[in-house]
């Protein structure tokens, strides 16, 4: 049979490798600690749970979605309000089955073939893999640590500028970690305005900043509207990544494109997962700072725990991740995963998987509680690989 040239895109060798390594070390009967899952291993608030399996106990509930409910509407609107001082219109909000869902689709409504994407390198896969599909070239935006991991517009050929129709921007940023401060943003609507450039600014991590800090949105940047729409997402921040829903919000005519493509490809988000994010977004916030604090904890356990074995890693500011350097003595961050894997059973991301920017490092996620962190400290240190 014979399968499309876009297919050959989406071919992943390396993920391919870590799982075989993977199944062989639980052939071997070896512990395995997995920081490699972006999965949240936390549960959702009782809240949630609750309304959810109430809703799904009801015939009425399975039909066709097809739209918002209204209640839904009202609910995101005053979550923006409250929490980020953005107001928003009706018309200005639409829901998805999670982000990555709009990120696979966003390019189609924007790019035809041939056109520019811009795209943050390292960067969460579907970023470049949606515009991809759609036949677009990305032009790939170094994050580099010695610019704070932000995208230095400066730095773009205005010939280049010229020919792009979307740029995709996530800050608190996967896999990199770094946040964006105000001043970033505002250059980034400068930047839009100027090349006639429409932005998607990826904002599902919102919650997830420590240290006292709060997250943003894009749209509270004056102009940002004119230019863009912000994806954010309640997987991670109410811990329902399988419950799949998320907002694509903020400049309406991208909006309305996005619904119109939408509505040749789904029926709208399950009604009983629409009451349970209206029960999310409405109910206690608790459940979003005992979260925050649970992985400030592990990150502070895991830069501490590593730090004493001579893995130096910067702290986090943002996301379930840590961004960390590997050895001077490997040549890949492949390398180094295979054998840290194979040395110590602990499996992490090897930042090249992110793209080119990201070789040198790797990427871990704090999914497992702290005594597994300081397992996995133990671990490494017992294998000597950094002696
Ligand atoms: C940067 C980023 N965007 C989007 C997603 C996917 O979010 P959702 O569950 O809403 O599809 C993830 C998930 O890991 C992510 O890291």
């Amino acid at each position: 049979m014979k399968f499309s040239k876009r297919m050959d895109g989406l071919d992943s060798a390396i993920f391919s490798v870590l799982d075989d390594k993977k199944r062989e070390l639980y052939d071997k009967g070896m512990e395995v600690i997995n920081l490699s899952v972006g999965t949240p291993d936390m549960p959702p608030a009782s809240h949630i749970l609750k309304t959810l399996s109430q809703e799904a106990g009801k015939a009425a509930n399975y039909i066709y979605a097809l739209s918002e409910l209204p209640e839904l509407i009202d609910a995101v609107i005053a979550w923006y309000s409250r929490r980020y001082g953005v107001e928003l219109l009706k018309d200005e909000v639409l829901s998805m089955s999670g982000s990555q869902d709009g990120l696979t689709h966003i390019a189609l409504t924007l790019a035809d073939p041939g056109d520019l994407v811009m795209v943050p390198d390292p960067g969460y896969p579907i970023f470049s893999v949606g515009p991809s599909l759609s036949c677009a070239i990305l032009y790939k935006i170094p994050l580099l640590k010695e610019n704070s991991f932000l995208m230095d517009f400066d730095k773009i050929a205005p010939d280049i500028a010229h020919q792009t129709r979307l740029i995709i921007v996530s800050y608190p940023n996967n896999p990199v970690t770094a946040i964006a401060p105000p001043e970033f943003y505002e250059k980034l609507v400068w930047f839009a305005k100027k090349y006639d450039i429409a932005v998607v600014h990826d904002n599902a991590y919102s919650e997830l900043v420590y240290d006292g800090n709060r997250g943003g949105s894009f749209l509270s940047i004056p102009g940002a509207k004119e230019v863009g729409i912000e994806f954010n997402s309640l997987s991670k921040s109410y811990n329902i990544p399988g419950c799949r829903i998320s907002f694509a919000l903020g400049n309406k005519d991208m909006i309305k494109q996005l619904k119109t493509l939408k509505s040749h490809i789904d029926y709208g988000v399950f009604l009983p997962v629409q009451k349970a994010a209206i029960a999310a977004l409405t109910g206690p916030q608790d459940c979003v700072v005992e979260t925050v604090a649970t992985y400030q904890r592990r990150r502070d356990v895991l830069i501490d725990s590593f730090q004493k074995i001579g893995w130096s890693i910067p702290k986090n500011p943002g996301t379930m991740f840590v961004w960390a350097p590997i050895p001077d003595n490997y040549s890949s961050s492949v390398e180094f995963t295979l054998d840290l894997m194979e040395k110590t059973g602990v499996i992490v991301v090897p930042g090249s998987s992110f793209g080119e920017r990201g070789e040198g490092y790797v990427r871990l996620a704090l999914v497992q509680p702290e005594d597994k962190i300081i397992k996995a400290s133990r671990l490494i240190n017992q294998s000597g690989i950094f002696k």
